[in-house]
């Protein structure tokens, strides 16, 4: 009896070491590589999504804030700041040991339109707003110093043909506003790193215009480490040659290359539209919702098919990308879902809506 006793003893002992030896995770994959980070909402930083920090902590080794550090949410009226989401989201990527990223200081969306005017609603004038930015940037990028540790300071100045894009920073400031964001963020925090952000950095008439502002930037002495490419892809758009030479290009530059907002849209589209213009809405209609139900084997596959060649270009190169983060942290809670139709089931990230993580992806990479 007591033989008996003490060999089921020795087996549930193995049993618990087995249990405990954890299987490597998404980050551990690509550990040599570059880092791998979520975007995460207010949800999952404050613990309300059951099992959110479980599956960062496993998988990624950076975070972006998803919404909560732009201008609307974190600063909503003129003097009043709220940084329950900013002081949670640090905790969690101190908790998670990640690289913390904050975004973004300028953009044109989700800024109140207050930021633009004075008491009497009228706009105001290039002193004033850059002031009123230089405010904001040293309130938030001041508060995270030595915490986050890096910054997009500017998303999405220019169009896609490569023009500026025409909104209220630069009608009223011209270029300006952007050498002051940069100098101010370096100024709040000198360790932090500054990237600039946009979608479709695969255009090479915008590439051309984003670079030729970096290398202006660099050439004044101001700080600027990198460029995101923000990867909102589809299936079969842009192509890896054209994402490639955007890498290359970015890199031959000296600035280092980040893949900020990586998801893949399979579902189709009323029009062409790529990239990320959140001012492109189409009316809901089952048509453009064929997966609500459930995703075909065959769509799926060619998901994780896409995927995977993805990251195989990213593996080749490196030594020219720091950070590949994808844009939420399962499907539940892609921006997809309500982009640039709304109330669709889209199947976009890499982990589904239980959280766990598709099949046949981590097969195609060399186990850590
Ligand atoms: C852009 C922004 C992100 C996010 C996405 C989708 O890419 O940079 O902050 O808003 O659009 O919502």
């Amino acid at each position: 009896m007591r033989a008996f006793q003490s060999s089921l003893y020795a087996l549930s002992i193995l049993n618990l070491l087995s249990c405990t030896e954890k299987e490597p995770g998404l980050k551990d994959y690509f550990e040599d590589d570059f880092f791998i980070g979520a975007a995460v909402n207010l949800g999952q930083v404050t613990g309300k999504e059951v099992g959110a920090d479980s599956l960062l902590s496993l998988h990624f080794s950076s975070i972006t804030s998803e919404n909560g550090l732009k201008w609307g949410p974190v600063h909503p009226k003129d003097g009043e700041y709220n940084f329950e989401y900013g002081d949670a989201y640090v905790a969690l990527g101190e908790k998670m040991d990640a690289f913390i990223i904050g975004h973004t200081l300028v953009w044109h969306q989700q800024t109140p339109s207050w930021v633009f005017q004075n008491g009497e609603g009228q706009f105001l004038d290039k002193s004033g707003l850059i002031r009123r930015m230089e405010d904001h940037i040293e309130t938030v990028v001041g508060r995270y110093k030595g915490k986050i540790h890096g910054w997009d300071v500017v998303n999405e100045a220019f169009e896609d043909d490569g023009t500026w894009r025409k909104t209220h920073w630069y009608n009223i400031t011209g270029q300006e506003f952007i050498k002051s964001a940069f100098r101010k963020a370096h100024q709040a925090d000198p360790d932090a790193e500054l990237y600039y952000n946009d979608y479709n950095v695969w255009k090479p008439e915008k590439r051309k215009a984003i670079l030729a502002l970096a290398r202006e930037l660099r050439s004044e002495g101001i700080r600027i480490d990198g460029i995101g490419m923000q990867g909102h892809y589809r299936l079969n758009s842009p192509s890896l040659d054209q994402i490639e030479q955007a890498i290359l290009e970015i890199h031959e530059a000296g600035f280092q290359v980040m893949v900020t907002e990586l998801d893949v849209d399979i579902l189709p589209r009323p029009s062409d539209s790529e990239g990320a213009d959140l001012n492109i809405n189409y009316a809901e209609s089952p048509e453009w919702n064929p997966y609500s139900d459930s995703l075909p084997d065959s769509v799926a596959m060619k998901l994780v098919d896409r995927y995977s060649s993805l990251f195989q270009l990213f593996q080749k190169h490196t030594d020219k990308i720091s950070r590949v983060t994808f844009w939420g942290l399962h499907d539940g809670k892609s921006w997809l879902n309500n982009w640039p139709v709304r109330g669709r089931t889209n199947y976009a990230l890499l982990f589904d809506r239980e959280k766990k993580l598709k099949s046949g992806f981590l097969e195609k990479f060399e186990k850590p």
